[in-house]
């Protein structure tokens, strides 16, 4: 950085390494990611020199490493790229005459073993090596598209690009060795010449003006000038590797191929990767960016298992990051308990499988070992997707560990054909639903023009018209209606032609119409209400007056701009790590999912809440920008999820200064509208999904109206003054409640004691033992049951069955005294366990004292019974 400070660069930050401005990438792959705008020519900077050090991922898309990760010494799913950038300033001889000096003055590599390669065509950079440097000629080598020509991506810029490599063979004779993939010979930075976009369609289209754009592996690097062998023994890494040995107790030994070795550099590596993209806002999921992440963190987990460690151990790296690089990205500080409690929850609950789907992976080996096969099946690495959520690459890493390849066509295949039955499925779903007849006049199949973002109300015309099940379904040229989509609910509303008003309740898009959901017409002719299977049309272009409802549809916009602003808040009190994952927005409230791992609390929801209403009532208008291309969109910083499908041209919805976000739906042209949000309920939906339901505007006023009505009512109850506090009272009351209860059922109690007494005193006696059985019906279990204990206390030798039907349910007490237990070796347990099964019923206890409940209060008579029988049979054996 002073290097290059010195020759008038300016040092700028690392971008994330979430390109939230990219939807071509995954994650920041190059130190160039974020000047992409400038080389293209569509964004400037204040400068025309910079350089830095950016955080990069290269672990899905062009630049793809993983495969390679721990296997060898040298690649990382993340690394540092350090870089140097002229935007249409310098080229070639100041980009390369730089290095030179850097490597070679600055750091004293020995030139000797440098050697620097040229695009096959780029004679220029050839002929500026030998001028500009006092490299051997005979380092210098061509190269051609693949070593030498570099771009970003599928699209994007790039150009032709020279490089310098290292030999660090013993003896120096590396030459023939550079570009051939072999470990000791490696490059250590790249100066690109940035020329050209390849645009989508994979044309070369040449640029405004030239640029440089160069990257050098830091790790590298460092290896190098610690004299290292690897990266993995350069001090990047060995405070990693102490905390592994920590945790598991396995040492790094620094050599190629042992197992622990190259688990221990995965688990080194991934940490890093999962640290850094979570703390730049990533979570682990089931789709693009989320799945490379997931795969990263099972794979990471895999080789923890090599290292005897079955339990979750990447969370605990991520302090030993922060302790090592928190200076120079201080985002590792700011996210790490968040970034801990992800990866432990993902750590978790991916073990929870791992054994059982290790367990079926050895079955599925052991089999094909019998049958002499060496090819895990498509569908057996299917099943383990599936059902134990192994990825591919996994699989494929514990086949080869046991020498077996995998059927991934098979494989491939087998996903197919779950997508397909999936889709089928849908299908028959819709058309059972559609079914029930149906019935077509007219259908005109172009686009529905939509104008409901400028008006509620227009004149347009049929367009088509069917009958479907009871329902009549309307499309019109152009319509005021919003047909759902992005949660936001259809509109209703009437239209209305010369012979019929029509009630529209719900509109809905089948392809790019929108279909008018009619239920109910009125006969404007006949003056009458008509079935809409009874409605007469012709397709003579109908003219028709639709009308949104107003009222509804206000409603609707201040619960969607309501959730923009939730949206906004929900980021700014838990963290950035907060992304939309759902939305509902009707009229009457919004629902709200997105990804958090723990409850949000009482604490945080009323901040939350609280933010959004002081922001509605500063009553900022909202911005619309209408028609914007895609990448302007996200240059003005509008939050676009991954895997979201947009389009090329986009709409996008700014509150100023709080929210800015891609949106298709209606809003509010002013926040204040909305009057005000109440959170009503926070939930989980899935395993770091939560769930936000809220109201606004009028619903919010009608539920805080009755809420306060209620309370209101409470205190006149309570006898309290207007702003006395009904809790206290409250309590109050429910504790001398609680008084009164026990009090009654002392008084019960003592009342059914007096009658239990006296019959036990009158029950029949065998060899000194007295015995009763009794029913007394509404009495509860529990009064029975201290009744029973009670009785035990009576006599000195006493057993009995209380018996009772409360509610049509049957309660059975039985009770022995000590002396019966004892002596006589009476079980009140078995006794009415016995008795229990004439009722229908089961339990038990002790010998003491035991309870059952029945279903059949007929039985009683024989459960009685059947207990004198059996007391007396064990009283005379
Ligand atoms: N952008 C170039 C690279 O990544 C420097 O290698």
């Amino acid at each position: 950085m002073d290097f290059f400070a010195g020759k008038a660069h300016r040092i700028v930050r690392s971008a994330p390494v979430i390109p939230a401005e990219d939807p071509t990438l995954l994650f920041t792959n190059a130190g160039m990611n974020q000047f992409k705008d400038v080389f293209l020519g569509k964004g400037t900077r204040e400068y025309v020199r910079a350089a830095d050090t950016q955080k990069c991922i290269r672990a899905s898309g062009k630049h793809n490493d993983l495969e390679d990760v721990g296997r060898d010494t040298y690649h990382h799913t993340f690394f540092e790229m350090l870089g140097n950038w002229s935007f249409g300033d310098y080229y070639k001889p100041e980009a390369i005459g730089w290095a030179w000096e850097l490597l070679t003055s600055v750091w004293k590599l020995p030139k000797d073993r440098l050697y620097a390669t040229v695009y096959k065509d780029d004679e220029e950079s050839l002929e500026l090596w030998k001028q500009v440097t006092d490299i051997d000629h005979a380092h210098i080598l061509k190269f051609g598209d693949k070593d030498n020509f570099w771009e970003m991506g599928e699209s994007g810029p790039c150009g032709p690009c020279s490089e310098i490599h290292i030999d660090l063979t013993p003896d120096a004779s590396g030459g023939p060795l550079v570009n051939a993939g072999d470990h000791r010979v490696i490059e250590l930075w790249n100066l690109v010449f940035i020329q050209y976009n390849r645009a989508s369609d994979g044309r070369l289209e040449p640029l405004p003006q030239k640029h440089v754009d160069t990257g050098m592996g830091f790790e590298r690097v460092t290896a190098v000038m610690q004299g290292k062998f690897s990266n993995y023994d350069s001090d990047v890494f060995t405070p990693l590797f102490d905390r592994i040995t920590e945790l598991t107790g396995v040492s790094y030994s620094a050599s190629l191929d042992s197992p622990t070795d190259i688990a221990m550099r995965v688990i080194a590596d991934h940490s890093r990767t999962l640290t850094f993209a979570l703390s730049d806002g990533a979570v682990p999921g089931n789709e693009g960016r989320g799945y490379v992440l997931r795969r990263i963190l099972r794979r990471a987990l895999r080789y923890a298992g090599t290292l005897g460690c079955h339990e979750p151990i990447m969370y605990r790296m991520v302090g030993v990051l922060v302790e090592t690089m928190g200076d120079v990205f201080p985002e590792l500080h700011k996210q790490r308990p968040t970034v801990e409690k992800i990866i432990r929850a993902e750590e978790e609950s991916f073990l929870a499988t791992l054994g059982r789907g290790t367990e079926i992976f050895n079955e599925v080996v052991a089999g094909m070992k019998a049958s002499g096969s060496k090819v895990v099946s498509g569908s057996d690495a299917f099943r383990l997707y599936d059902t134990f959520g192994f990825p591919l690459d996994l699989t494929r890493l514990m086949a080869a560990e046991v020498g077996f390849d995998i059927d991934e066509q098979g494989f491939e295949h087998c996903m197919q054909e779950q997508k397909s039955r999936a889709r089928l499925d849908r299908k028959d779903k819709m058309q059972s639903r559609e079914d029930g007849g149906s019935f077509e006049w007219f259908m005109d199949e172009r686009p529905t023009e939509f104008l409901g973002h400028e008006t509620l109300e227009l004149q347009a015309s049929l367009a088509a018209a069917r009958i479907s099940g009871d329902r009549l379904l309307l499309v019109l040229d152009r319509t005021p209606f919003y047909a759902e989509s992005g949660g936001q609910v259809g509109d209703r509303g009437t239209i209305e032609t010369s012979a019929y008003r029509f009630d529209v309740t719900d509109t809905r898009k089948d392809g790019e119409q929108s279909i008018h959901i009619v239920s109910s017409a009125y006969d404007k002719v006949r003056d009458c209400e008509v079935a809409p299977a009874d409605v007469v049309l012709d397709g003579t272009a109908a003219l028709a007056e639709a009308a949104v409802d107003r009222d509804t549809r206000i409603d609707t916009e201040r619960n969607h701009t309501a959730t923009h602003l939730l949206h906004a808040a929900l980021r700014k009190v838990l963290g950035e790590h907060v992304q939309q994952k759902g939305s509902l927005v009707t009229p009457d409230r919004l629902r709200f999912d997105f990804s958090h791992f723990s409850k949000v609390s009482a604490g945080e929801m009323e901040q939350v809440e609280h933010e959004v209403n002081a922001q509605i009532r500063k009553a900022a208008g909202l911005t619309r920008h209408v028609d914007v291309p895609y990448e302007e969109a996200l240059a003005l910083g509008a939050l676009a999820f991954f895997g979201d499908k947009y389009a090329d041209r986009v709409r996008v919805v700014e509150v100023p200064g709080i929210s800015i976000e891609l949106c298709g739906g209606t809003h509010v042209g002013n926040i204040g509208q909305i009057g005000m949000v109440k959170i009503l309920s926070e939930s989980s939906v899935a395993s770091g999904i939560r769930r936000i339901e809220a109201v606004t505007g009028r619903v919010a006023e009608a539920l805080l109206w009755k809420e306060y009505h209620d309370l209101q009512e409470i205190r006149q109850m309570l006898k309290l003054k207007a702003d006395e506090a009904p809790l206290p009272k409250i309590h109050d009351l429910l504790e001398e409640r609680k008084a009164l209860e026990k009090q009654l059922q002392e008084t019960r109690l003592a009342g059914l004691m007096d009658k239990l007494a006296a019959s036990l005193a009158g029950g029949e006696e065998v060899q000194g033992c007295r015995i009763m059985t009794e029913r007394l019906d509404g009495v509860s279990a529990d009064d029975l049951r201290q009744a029973g204990l009670a009785l035990r206390e009576r006599m000195p030798l006493a057993v009995g069955l209380l018996c009772s039907v409360d509610d049509g349910k049957v309660s059975l007490v039985g009770f022995a005294s000590d002396e019966a237990v004892k002596r006589l070796k009476l079980d009140a347990g078995k006794l009415v366990r016995e008795a229990a099964s004439f009722v229908k019923g089961g339990g038990g206890g002790k010998p003491e004292l035991a309870t059952a409940g029945g279903k059949d209060p007929e039985g009683i008579g024989r459960a009685a019974e059947a207990f004198l029988t059996a007391v007396k049979a064990a009283l005379q054996s």
